[in-house]
């Protein structure tokens, strides 16, 4: 199967994986544990960079080794897509001004902003290869369709997600 259809047969399980359920946290897992259990030859690392306030991301559920705790607005390839508010694709980080190396592993990235209802950066999904140039516009569509399924479900249930104490 070529990655196209993978995403294609990827879209609808993330749905019903997803569907009925408001605990964000566990939403977030699964999806980052499915698209790495999916695409384990090149995710080397998978994972959610959530809005904590105006100035920063800090780290979410993800698949794969440990990975910076925060990262501020406008910085590494997840803070400038978010200032951009569109998706970024880096065929090769060392290229990259400003790239926040969580592992030296990893030679590509793909980042995907993901917006509330209002509109609003809510978090980013990153992905990580440790391959040169593993991303393209499959990908970027790919994974926008899926973050965008996951925003629909998450949306009603984002409140107090960072308010219990
Ligand atoms: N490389 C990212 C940081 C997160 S890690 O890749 C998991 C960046 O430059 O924003």
């Amino acid at each position: 199967m070529n990655k196209k259809e993978q995403y294609k047969q990827l879209l609808p399980q993330i749905e019903s994986l997803i569907k009925e359920e408001d605990n964000v946290v566990g939403i977030l897992a699964n999806v980052a544990a499915a698209l790495h259990e999916t695409f384990s030859d090149t995710f080397f690392w998978v994972g959610f960079y959530l809005k904590k306030d105006a100035q920063q991301l800090i780290l979410g559920p993800f698949q794969g080794s440990v990975a910076c705790y925060r990262i501020p607005y406008g910085k590494g390839v997840c803070g400038k897509s978010w200032e951009e508010g569109k998706t970024l694709i880096v065929p090769n980080v060392d290229e990259f001004p400003g790239h926040i190396a969580c592992s030296s592993l990893s030679k590509s990235e793909i980042v995907v902003p993901m917006f509330d209802s209002e509109g609003e950066l809510w978090a980013v999904l990153d992905v990580d290869s440790k391959a040169l140039s593993s991303f393209d516009t499959i990908d970027k569509e790919g994974l926008e369709a899926i973050t965008s399924v996951v925003m629909n479900e998450l949306n009603p249930h984002l409140s107090n997600l960072f308010d219990k104490k």
